[in-house]
């Protein structure tokens, strides 16, 4: 198991820009990863969710440009990136990494702002492709820079759905607005109760040490397969079925209407799909009554239930998460769950803290045991949102 990684990642990114840029950056500005700690596939659904921001974090250095260029630099991708207004306006015209860039000044442009030119370098220790958000952390991150340079005055709720319409319109990944908000809406020590309908938010109180807990979260390292598909998939299966019940979102179906719901649906896949999202919302809502009771550690069978409704119903975990869960519980934890979209990622375990070490090793050992590459682990601890550092 490895601890909270050191912080060099802020360093890294100022020297990346005068590296590439040959003078000193105006400012820095951090977005975090997220983890979800229950409510999946329920955003696009307008239900709720609960996700709070890892320590982990993407840091743009950046300023202004008197050019008509962006130019963006980024460690990971060890390339450099510049387009203009036309290639901006155009999804679709720059493409990888530098997407999620040209998006949120495309979004930006949508809103009617005027976006500031600037030169950009990015570092980041979010894991990509881990399931903890690493493209809701760039593109916040880029947002709050963007914001700042620009003097531009957008109210802190109303900026995830600018950085989600990068992503949707841009991108072109029909994600919902959770890792967004989670990255620019979250705070230290406390989880995010969204109301995904009308973006109402309670910073519930998740004080794990204070409990004596930790929560474990477990790198499956399991390939992604078919993600954005599989996603879009279940995306279009939940609104086909909240038509065909009358609804404007699964949302407005609740646990007392269920039964009369499936009834009506005549696939059993769907039903299922709907299941999932029914349920999956009441479980969101119970595990923010349990908190605000400061029950921690009671949260834990919601959590089992979350992952075998995702497993069961919406059918979206693999057999890489499966076990860490499994290895999970039987060594102890409270309760444990795959994190994210799905299709791999991460798995979080809640655990009393002295447990963590011996959870973690009980799940590298089962990885071992069915011949999967080792996962790597880490302890969460609710971080900061979007911000910037100086
Ligand atoms: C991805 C998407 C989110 C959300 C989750 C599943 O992370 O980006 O909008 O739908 O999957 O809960």
């Amino acid at each position: 198991m490895t601890g909270q990684p050191d912080e060099p990642v802020t360093e890294r990114a100022t020297a990346g820009f005068t590296r590439a840029y040959g003078s000193q950056p105006a400012g820095l500005w951090a977005a975090p990863g997220r983890v979800n700690l229950i409510g999946e596939h329920t955003d696009y659904n307008d239900g709720f969710v609960l996700p709070f921001a890892l320590p982990r974090r993407t840091v743009v250095a950046a300023a202004p440009d008197s050019g008509r260029r962006w130019t963006v630099w980024s460690e990971q991708a060890g390339e450099q990136v510049s387009f203009g207004r036309a290639q901006a306006a155009e999804p679709g015209r720059v493409g990888g990494w530098a997407a999620y860039v040209a998006g949120v000044v495309w979004a930006l442009y949508e809103a009617g702002l005027d976006v500031p030119v600037a030169r950009l370098a990015i570092a980041s220790d979010v894991p990509l492709g881990a399931g903890l958000s690493s493209s809701a952390a760039l593109e916040a991150a880029v947002l709050t820079a963007l914001l700042d340079l620009g003097k531009l005055d957008v109210p802190v709720a109303d900026r995830p759905a600018l950085a989600q319409r990068a992503e949707n319109g841009y991108v072109g990944m029909p994600c919902g607005i959770m890792d967004q908000s989670a990255s620019i809406r979250c705070r230290p020590d406390h989880a995010l109760f969204l109301d995904c309908r009308t973006l109402e938010v309670e910073q519930v109180p998740f004080d794990l040490g204070a409990a004596g807990l930790a929560l474990l979260v477990v790198d499956s390292h399991a390939p992604h397969r078919h993600v954005g598909g599989e996603y879009a998939a279940r995306r279009t299966a939940c609104e086909s079925a909240a038509a065909a019940l009358g609804v404007p979102a699964l949302r407005d179906v609740g646990t007392d209407q269920l039964d009369t719901a499936l009834a009506r649906l005549d696939d059993p896949v769907v039903r299922r799909r709907v299941r999932h999202v029914v349920t999956e919302n009441q479980r969101v809502r119970e595990t923010v009554e349990l908190l605000r009771a400061g029950r921690l550690p009671e949260i834990g069978p919601l959590l089992t239930a979350s992952h075998q409704s995702m497993r069961d119903d919406f059918e979206i975990t693999v057999p890489e998460v499966d076990t860490a869960v499994e290895a999970a519980l039987a060594a102890g934890a409270y309760g444990a769950r795959m994190t994210g979209g799905g299709f791999g990622g991460c798995v979080l375990a809640l655990v009393d803290r002295a447990a963590a070490e011996p959870v973690a090793s009980a799940v590298a050992k089962a990885y071992a045991e069915r011949g999967f590459r080792a996962p790597t682990s880490f302890t969460a601890v609710p971080g900061p949102g979007a911000r910037r550092l100086s």
